[in-house]
């Protein structure tokens, strides 16, 4: 059985619609790095805006998590994965949610109904207990003893601190040979949960008060991994139709056994790794390797599975991970398709960070060796930790790690200052060269920060006052903006657009910003995005009478300091969302 099209064609069946996935680089979200669960991407739509698909959606979303990487070698634990889910928009709620999730389980996945167990909300505060969500588990033949009512904890899920949230009713699966309790213990690991369904009727304010949303949904979430797992009976995921051609693979490069337990932790690092790698690198936000954010994990995760490779004797120099890149790529490019569109670039991403690190792998290892042997204490001082940073491309975690194997620690803190003070002074350092007024921290990012306002503008003048900012992307080489819009662009208003831009910016528009309430923001007609993401305090900046947006900055003083604008690409998004991809020059 294929899980995700058995999924997916079940909520097709109930009328939902099949949206693709979102990016694993989430788009209008500059606080979280990845996307770490399916309703992520669809937070405005929770909120209350008009989804151009419709009221009730199903997907499987690429999803990323970084907080456990060091875990990464067990059976369980994986750095990307997927998540199946169904959305009701204020459209269906608990009632259907839940008849749906049995249905599919009991019918379409054909797991008895003995074998089941559920948790729901026990009310806490004003969040009554949810006794609606256990009658209709009960009504379906889910006796009283398997399920559990629990708090906050268990039972109410958020995504981070803020933002939309609810009671959830979570499903689990008896996991085990030993015989089946009649009561379900949320103590006893044998049940295993396979899906949570949330039921975002509230929203979290940032100071902890929690309101109605305007329109009662449904978000649930099913890990791929784990439902393959349990479905086909395997206690190890790596043993599944997931992962079993690819540790095969593995084992085909090396002519070592998975079996053989002096090597099973490193070939699920390396397949484990080569897989969150292609995703990264494949996504359309194109990250490369690099020292921050998604870069530097990108890195890691390349430097590691370099590691580990060698444990495995595998000459570096070979391409072992091209060709597990390249079968990685052609099981999951049926759905996620701009594998395929980007596949040199992630083939690119490797064999450059690979042979970056090669050079000094070797060499930084022997380092690490004459480290360990003099070492009079059992810590790794900063100087030694910053050393093999610098001088050998070595991650500090991946320091920490090799420590670790022979139980010695490691000065982080010691080593972060070492590493800021570096850092500070080749700021200075650069600063200095581009003393000319070029590219310095930020700036260019700045003018296409300001150009994003201006375009938006230029939109609603030239297109349909009706179009709306729908997300945006920026780095030092070019903009993305993405605006709902029903028709391609014309090349006269492609044209038209880009003039317009330009006559702004020749005019000269000061550009200046006021603090004021939500509120008064708001009647003032300036333009947001989502409004709830916003505190009751807000920025609203004005780009002289064309342009008022509520905005965190930074902003250039003046359009003149932009140059001149040039749309590159004009090209469809997503259903009723168009993209503007433009450069200044
Ligand atoms: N958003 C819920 C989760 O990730 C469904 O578990």
């Amino acid at each position: 059985m294929n899980i995700k099209d058995t999924y997916i064609n079940f909520f097709e069946n109930k009328d939902h619609k099949h949206i693709p996935s979102a990016g694993v680089i989430p788009e209008n979200d500059p606080t979280s790095l990845f996307t770490t669960a399916g309703m992520q991407p669809l937070v405005p739509y929770l909120l209350g805006q008009p989804h151009p698909e419709g009221t009730k959606l199903v997907d499987v979303q690429k999803c990323f998590r970084t907080n456990d990487l060091e875990e990464i070698g067990d059976t369980t634990h994986h750095t990307f994965f997927e998540m199946l889910g169904n959305w009701s928009l204020g459209d269906y709620f608990k009632k259907e949610s839940i008849n749906w999730s049995f249905e599919l389980l009991t019918k379409g996945f054909g797991i008895p109904v003995e074998r089941l167990a559920v948790t729901v909300f026990e009310g806490e505060g004003n969040i009554p207990r949810d006794e609606e969500s256990a009658n209709i588990w009960k009504s379906l033949g889910i006796k009283e003893e398997r399920i559990s009512y629990l708090g906050k904890d268990d039972n109410f899920w958020i995504a981070g601190t803020s933002g939309p949230c609810g009671p959830d009713t979570e499903i689990f699966y008896w996991r085990s040979e030993d015989p089946i309790p009649q009561k379900h213990d949320p103590e006893d690991d044998r049940w295993v949960e396979i899906w949570n369904n949330v039921f975002m009727q509230y929203y979290m304010h940032e100071d902890g008060t929690i309101t109605e949303l305007s329109q009662k949904n449904v978000d649930t979430g099913m890990g791929v991994e784990r439902i393959t797992a349990v479905l086909e009976g395997k206690d190890d995921n790596y043993k599944t139709s997931i992962w079993i051609d690819v540790i095969n693979k593995i084992e085909k490069l090396t002519g070592k056994s998975y079996n053989d337990e002096n090597y099973t932790k490193a070939m699920r690092i390396i397949a484990d790794h080569i897989r969150a790698i292609v995703m990264i690198s494949g996504d359309d936000a194109k990250i490369k390797p690099s020292n921050t954010d998604q870069g530097y994990i990108l890195r890691r995760l390349i430097r590691r599975t370099i590691r580990y490779a060698k444990k495995l004797d595998i000459d570096i120099n070979t391409n072992w991970d091209k060709e597990i890149a390249l079968m990685i790529i052609d099981k999951y490019k049926n759905y996620y398709n701009e594998l395929e569109r980007n596949k040199d670039t992630i083939l690119e991403v490797l064999q450059t960070e690979k042979t970056k690190f090669n050079r000094t792998l070797e060499k930084g290892l022997r380092e690490f060796e004459k480290i360990t042997n003099n070492l009079k204490e059992d810590t790794i001082n900063k100087n030694l930790a910053f050393k093999l940073y610098d001088t050998y491309g070595f991650p500090i975690e991946l320091t920490e790690e090799l420590a670790q194997e022979q139980n010695l620690k490691v000065d982080i803190e010691g080593f972060k200052q070492k590493f800021k003070e570096h850092q500070e002074k080749s700021r200075t350092a650069s600063a200095g060269k581009f003393k000319g007024g070029l590219a310095s921290d930020g700036i260019i990012e700045t003018k296409y920060h300001t150009a994003t306002h201006l375009l938006n503008a230029a939109l609603k003048e030239v297109v349909n006052k009706d179009v709306h900012q729908m997300g945006s992307n920026i780095t030092a080489e070019r903009m993305r903006f993405d605006f709902s819009c029903d028709h391609k662009l014309t090349d006269e208003e492609k044209q038209q657009t880009e003039d317009l831009v330009n006559k702004w910016i020749e005019e000269g528009l000061e550009v200046t910003n006021e603090i004021m309430s939500k509120e008064e923001a708001l009647n003032s007609g300036a333009e947001c995005m989502f409004i709830e993401k916003y505190p009751d305090e807000v920025t609203v900046y004005s780009i002289g009478n064309i342009s008022k947006e509520l905005c965190g900055g930074p902003h250039v003083k003046n359009t003149k300091e932009l140059g001149h604008f040039k749309i590159k690409k004009e090209e469809a998004s997503s259903a009723g969302v168009r993209r503007i991809k433009a450069i200044l020059e």
